[in-house]
């Protein structure tokens, strides 16, 4: 009995210590116990229990590999520019390693089935675990409402385009809002107006005075994270938005796209305070997993559910990568991987609110206090040349992004500013290109006084 336990130790400090390392196959099971002096079924007994702890896992006729570790990074090649402009998360923490775990316990479990097209709601299987899951994060629905998606984008364009139970035409937006969507929805020729939103929040009495002006189809909006602001709605502002979407008959279309990217003591969905009667939630795995994955959920109210699945006749996401999801979930590497991607984030809005905090004295820039997610809010003075000044940062090679193109065409009250993301800036680049920024923004206000006088 000693033996099993004083090997099983010795193995989880080997891993420790980094003599084996993410990713290493380990001895067979007859070498081990060779070197180990002991039987067979003792090694058996101690990778089936490391396996169970998540620390190795199994490849069928191949033997037995060390998961990956928080912190354990991919070797990205190093870059010169500093990316404050791409939202796409970094490959540095892409779990690769987990994840072809789970893919290959993925066809183990689920075999040939997996080479099918499935259901176009999604895996059953899938749809049950999202039951539990989501429920983790306030959002309880049954899982006939849960609706497998490639991302949250199709959701987007498939509420866009169907009818809604209030028959209503108009589409409202944040402004500024995400980007790729405003254009889809000028593109589509699809009525849509627009609604301030700023670091301080959105003005609730505008807000309801839209909603009872009628003719709102549904409300898109992001209440944590937002793109571009980087800023999460209070509790009271969530509230609120519940409670007037049921009063006045209009849907939210909640944008939950960097799920899990973050902690928010309580503060729960929008979906959590209005009784699911008139909230769709869309769940992304794009910016927590990789995009590539092409998964996301969209829990849909009883009502919306016909006309959605109406439009959605195709099983348009591989059930390699849901089944894979699955057992990434189950078999708590999610749970993990996300403290591990959080820290790392977190530790980089650190950094950056710790260089405005050194460097920008002259308080040029003005920017919210957010402590997680991924983007940040560059205000600037209403005078500077913003493509020139995006033009002079790219030719430092530091990559930044207009707030320009997310505003509607036709909006006017917009405000000036860069919208800056942290996934893929490195933290050792961090302080330096804010350095740059600023002394940039510094040129640019000196320029327009002198050409004033
Ligand atoms: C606000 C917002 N919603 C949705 C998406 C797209 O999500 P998915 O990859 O799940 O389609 C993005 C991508 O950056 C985004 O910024």
């Amino acid at each position: 009995m000693k033996k099993y336990l004083d090997i099983l130790s010795d193995m989880e400090q080997k891993m420790n210590e980094g003599q084996f390392v993410s990713g290493q196959k380990l001895p067979s099971v007859r070498d081990a116990a060779k070197q180990y002096g002991c039987s067979v079924s003792t090694i058996t007994r101690a990778y089936s229990e490391l396996t169970k702890r998540h620390a190795i896992y199994s490849i069928a006729q191949s033997g037995f590999y060390v998961v990956e570790k928080p912190g354990n990074r991919l070797d990205v090649p190093e870059s010169k520019t500093t990316d404050f402009a791409s939202a796409m998360a970094d490959p540095g923490v892409f779990p690769y390693l987990d994840f072809q775990h789970c893919l290959n316990k993925a066809v183990d479990t689920y075999k040939y089935d997996l080479f099918t097209c499935g259901d176009s709601k999604g895996m059953e299987s899938l749809r049950h675990t999202l039951v539990s899951h989501l429920a983790g994060d306030q959002v309880f629905a049954k899982a006939e409402q849960i609706i497998v998606m490639s991302g949250v984008s199709p959701a987007l364009e498939i509420l866009a385009r169907m009818p809604f139970p209030n028959g209503n035409p108009v589409i409202l937006v944040e402004q500024p809002s995400y980007d790729i969507y405003l254009r889809f929805l000028e593109a589509e020729g699809i009525p849509v107006c627009g609604i301030a939103r700023t670091k301080a929040g959105i003005d609730l009495r505008e807000l309801e005075e839209k909603f009872r002006q009628g003719g709102i189809k549904f409300f898109y909006t992001m209440p944590r994270y937002h793109n571009p602001l980087g800023t999460s709605y209070s509790a009271e502002e969530r509230k609120t938005i519940a409670r007037l979407a049921s009063k006045y008959d209009v849907y939210i279309v909640e944008d939950d796209y960097m799920a899990d990217l973050g902690e928010e003591p309580g503060l729960d969905p929008i979906y959590a305070y209005n009784g699911t009667s008139h909230v769709v939630y869309l769940k992304s795995f794009s910016k927590i997993i990789f995009p590539g994955l092409r998964l996301g959920a969209a829990v849909l109210p009883e009502k919306l559910l016909k006309a959605f699945c109406e439009r959605k006749r195709y099983a348009d996401t591989s059930l390699l990568s849901q089944a894979a999801l699955e057992v990434y979930i189950k078999n708590g590497m999610y749970e993990r991987h996300k403290r591990n991607i959080y820290s790392q984030y977190a530790a980089r809005i650190r950094a950056l609110n710790e260089a405005v905090r050194l460097h920008n004295d002259a308080g040029l820039l003005e920017i919210s206090d957010i402590r997680t997610g991924v983007f940040v809010q560059f205000k600037l003075p209403q005078t500077v040349n913003l493509e020139r000044l995006i033009e002079r940062l790219a030719s430092k090679n530091i990559n930044v992004v207009s707030g320009k193109r997310f505003y509607l065409s036709d909006y006017l009250e917009r405000e000036k500013f860069l919208r800056i993301s942290i996934s893929r800036a490195q933290p050792e680049q961090i302080e330096d290109g804010v350095w740059e920024i600023i002394d940039e923004v510094h040129r640019e206000v000196k320029r327009q006084n002198t050409f004033k006088k």
